[in-house]
């Protein structure tokens, strides 16, 4: 099939049939089809889309062309969550330990930063001596013995997604409802999973900029995951403003060393309780494990609200006794990394120069653009703009105020960390106008938009 034909069939706004997909999929695996051919394919896919069944053969191509995790052996709920991207979301990194320390298996496959969001591989890699890089026989060791992995696609796992998301990333071809939910499920599906918690992102700083747009990306996730014997659930939640205070991979890593220390971070703390406790509910009340085999099968159940307060509970209490922490030291010592920077997070790239952005006037601060400051954060050096580039852990910024706070003329609403100044000055007007203040207190924001089963 040529691969010409097969573009030009997608330019013109043309159905593909399985085989054209396949072929395109494999020729590039193989290094048939060159990445100039895949940039063009993706552009034309991001114009005139792929339909559900498209989609559902590109998600299948993309996870039969790697291994799946077989953990069928371990006895525990395997449970994961995937974030559809945001600007400070570190929630992967607090979830990841926390589940385990509850019993729960999570084998987690992550990404690296995209557009002008961050990654969790990036932000793990901020640890001296972490490997992202676990083979397939790793995994599963690791997770024998630890029961929580966060390791990144690879030649083995998910290798179409590892190349197709650079690809994506350097071409803006990111904010496709078909390329993301291919992307994000063709990992999910290789883990070896019972359960999955999708938190899908809309706003400001979030690929999917309206509800509307959010919603059917999440039903197209939750339909491919359960059709394939995964028990999906996917929350729309907020991200109009970055969460939690640290934007860059080092500073972020601390954020969550002290939320898993037991600080608590308005609208952080509450997103990672709450997409926990779904987790816990697909684990704990839906997943059973049949007495004759290996096999799984799904309980129906109602999630009410007690429910969840008791499973959020169960994790804040996890928190409370330093078991969540304790298991993240364990996964960084299993993934090769230096486990004193849990009391030492200086251990970890920081910055040679910081720069404080002052408050222009007296008011309240009615809302911060994600999208401004996760752009302000990439030209600090924290993300990439092309597949090659290396990154600055160390670089970033503090939002020393979020909205709703009051400020005065001179107040520091944030604080820029950088090594390289070439783009200090975009940055620093960037995130001057991230910052909208005014007078009176600005609505208060939802964070949990809909839930979708
Ligand atoms: N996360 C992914 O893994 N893929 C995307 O395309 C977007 C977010």
């Amino acid at each position: 099939m040529e691969t010409r034909e097969i573009i030009r069939k997608k330019r013109d706004g043309g159905k593909l049939h399985r085989e054209e997909i396949e072929s395109l999929l494999r020729g590039y695996l193989q290094g048939m089809v060159r990445d100039y051919q895949m940039a063009a394919f993706l552009m034309a896919s991001f114009l005139k889309g792929l339909d559900d069944e498209e989609t559902i053969w590109f998600t299948d191509i993309m996870v039969s062309t790697g291994k799946r995790l077989d953990l069928s052996e371990i006895p525990n709920p395997k449970v994961d969550k995937h974030s559809t991207g945001g600007v400070g979301d570190k929630v992967s990194i607090v979830l990841a330990p926390l589940l385990s320390a509850a019993d729960v298996v999570v084998p987690m496959i992550a990404g690296r930063g995209l557009g002008h969001t961050g990654g969790t591989i990036d932000k793990l890699e901020a640890i001296p001596g972490f490997r992202t890089d676990l083979s397939l026989l790793e995994l599963r060791n690791t997770l024998w013995e630890t029961g929580v992995v966060i390791s990144a696609q690879s030649e083995e796992i998910a290798p179409l997604d590892r190349r197709i998301y650079e690809l994506r990333n350097a071409t803006a071809t990111v904010e496709s409802i078909p390329l993301i939910a291919s992307s994000i499920m063709s990992k999910k599906l290789a883990e070896g999973l019972n359960g999955l918690v999708l938190d899908v992102k809309t706003g400001k700083g979030a690929f999917m900029k309206t509800i509307e747009e959010a919603e059917q990306l999440a039903r197209k996730m939750v339909e491919i995951g359960n059709a394939s014997g995964v028990k999906t659930i996917a929350l729309i939640t907020d991200m109009d403003e970055p969460l939690g205070r640290a934007v860059g991979n080092s500073l972020e890593i601390r954020e969550c060393i002290n939320i898993l220390k037991g600080r608590e971070e308005p609208g952080l703390s509450d997103l990672i309780l709450t997409l926990g406790a779904y987790m816990l509910v697909i684990a704990e009340e839906m997943v059973v494990f049949n007495e004759n085999d290996d096999s799984v099968s799904f309980k129906d159940i109602e999630i009410t609200d007690e429910l969840l307060d008791a499973k959020r509970l169960k994790l804040q209490g996890l928190i409370d006794s330093g078991d969540a922490l304790s298991k993240f030291v364990e996964m960084v010592e299993s993934q090769g990394g230096n486990p004193e920077v849990v009391a030492n997070p200086a251990l970890m790239p920081v910055a040679k120069n910081i720069l404080p952005v002052e408050a222009p006037e007296d008011g309240i601060v009615q809302e911060i653009d994600a999208e401004g400051i996760g752009r302000a954060s990439v030209l600090l050096g924290a993300g990439r703009q092309r597949p090659d580039e290396s990154i600055d852990h160390a670089a970033g910024i503090i939002l020393n105020r979020k909205s709703s706070q009051e400020v005065k003329k001179g107040d520091f609403l944030a604080v820029l960390h950088y090594n390289d100044d070439r783009n200090l000055e975009a940055a620093l007007k960037l995130v001057r106008e991230s910052f909208r203040i005014g007078k009176e207190p600005p609505p208060e924001r939802e964070l949990i938009k809909k839930v979708i089963f």
